[in-house]
């Protein structure tokens, strides 16, 4: 199991009173899964992902990452896994405005101890895969949505992580450039990278292999969609890519 996550509780202090934001999770990833969260707004998806992502830490529980307990970890021993396991995409891109396209992919790198040549030979391989290898040296303000996006999908697979996790990835784009981001998430996946997908829309839910239900911090339902491709590691199966050249996670 990649992920497993064992009544996981996380409560904010405001003041006097206490918010409950996931009020007990236990669920398990596998290695190459597809899993779409669903819930309403408030319902702890972006909680979830935090936790999971090593953003944040439970108030409670377990959560062992490649059998690693992450829990209790300290803020640096976190930053070392996010590095190292987990790419981020976020609704707002999150790019470094006067940063280009290049450096902007080199970012979580920097730290990894990889020399500035390969760094860059990494980044500009990522930008390739996302269909930009045009636009090395934009900046995002000289780029359309859809193109900051795909810097940011680049950025989050340029460390090989083991887990891709997307907040809303289509959340700001047009519903054309959302399709095309959702088909590049589908071809990390079939490439065999694991997905973690946060939607509030049933029909990119679908395309996922899996869909968690969360209501008032808990898991409300944990259904396998008809005719997902998803199989266990060294299983067949995966054969839904249009880009061959797309590495799957370390
Ligand atoms: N940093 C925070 N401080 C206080 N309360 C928070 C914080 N983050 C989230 N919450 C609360 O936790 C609950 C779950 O929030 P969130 O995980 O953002 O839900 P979702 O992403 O499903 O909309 C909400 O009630 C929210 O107000
Ligand atoms: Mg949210």
């Amino acid at each position: 199991m990649l992920i497993s996550l064992t009544d996981i509780r996380k409560t904010y202090d405001m003041g006097p009173v206490q918010v409950t934001a996931l009020a007990g999770v236990t669920l398990g990833i596998e290695e190459g899964d597809y899993v779409a969260i669903m819930g309403p707004s408030g319902s702890g998806k972006s909680t979830l992902m935090n936790v999971i992502g090593c953003l944040d830490t439970p108030s409670a529980g377990s959560y062992k990452l490649k059998q690693r307990e992450i829990a209790q970890m300290d803020d640096d021993a976190l930053a070392e896994i996010r590095n190292g396991e987990i790419g981020f995409i976020f609704q707002t891109f999150n790019l470094l405005p006067r940063t280009d396209a290049v450096e902007n992919v080199e970012l979580p790198l920097v730290y990894s101890g990889i020399s500035r040549a390969e760094r860059r030979r990494r980044a500009e391989k990522a930008l390739q895969i996302v269909g930009l290898g045009e636009r090395m040296h934009h900046k995002p303000n000289e780029m359309s949505g859809g193109q900051r996006q795909r810097v940011a999908i680049a950025r989050a697979l340029v460390n090989e992580p083991s887990i891709v996790l997307a907040d809303e990835p289509t959340g700001n784009l047009d519903s054309k450039t959302g399709e095309e981001i959702m088909n590049l998430i589908d071809d990390l996946h079939a490439k065999g990278n694991t997905i973690i997908l946060v939607t509030h829309e049933e029909e990119l839910a679908e395309r996922a292999s899996r869909v968690l239900r969360l209501r008032d911090g808990v898991v409300v339902s944990d259904e396998r969609n008809a005719g997902s491709t998803f199989t266990p590691p060294g299983g067949a199966g995966k054969e839904r890519s249009s880009s061959p050249e797309i590495q799957p996670g370390a």
